[in-house]
């Protein structure tokens, strides 16, 4: 009786892990920046370089997005004023890009810092392969 019933609890996790890692939302969000940029499919190898580059034409102070979001986004970031900000990896921390509003939100300001103008659908979907492919 023992063993079954810790097996059903093991499948029970593993089953909520899976659903967590594909959010329904996290995907519609994916398709409509699809949809949106009139491709199939993003690169989480191009939202790695994005991530990672010193971009002009923004703030001076904020060229790039590891500037507050960091080299790892496994780990926790830090504002220019020193606040923490939470992980961006999805795997680290679940609850990224499951509000469209937010998303939109932040990529707009955060956008508007680091390159003086909006982000692409197709910028924003390589990002969001990249932090969901952690
Ligand atoms: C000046 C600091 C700063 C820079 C530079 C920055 N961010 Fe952020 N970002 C934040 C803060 C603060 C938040 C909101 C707090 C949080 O979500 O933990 C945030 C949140 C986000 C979110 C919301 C994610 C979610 O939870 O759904 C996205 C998307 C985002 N940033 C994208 C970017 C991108 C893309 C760049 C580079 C072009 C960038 N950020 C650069 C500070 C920054």
């Amino acid at each position: 009786m023992r063993l079954p019933t810790i097996l059903l609890a093991v499948t029970l996790v593993a089953t909520a892990g899976l659903a967590l890692a594909a959010s329904p939302v996290r995907q519609a969000i994916l398709d409509g920046y699809a949809k949106e940029a009139g491709v199939a499919a993003f690169s989480a190898e191009r939202g790695k370089a994005f991530f990672e580059a010193s971009h002009a034409g923004g703030k001076p102070e904020t060229p790039s997005c590891t500037t507050c979001h960091g080299m790892d986004p496994r780990m926790p970031g830090r504002t220019r004023a020193g606040k923490a900000i939470e992980p961006m990896a999805v795997s680290a921390n679940p609850k990224r890009f499951t509000d469209s509003a937010f998303v939109e939100k932040w990529f707009k300001r955060n956008c508007d810092s680091v390159l003086g103008r909006p982000c692409s659908a197709a910028e924003k979907g390589d990002l969001i392969a990249y932090l969901s492919s952690l």
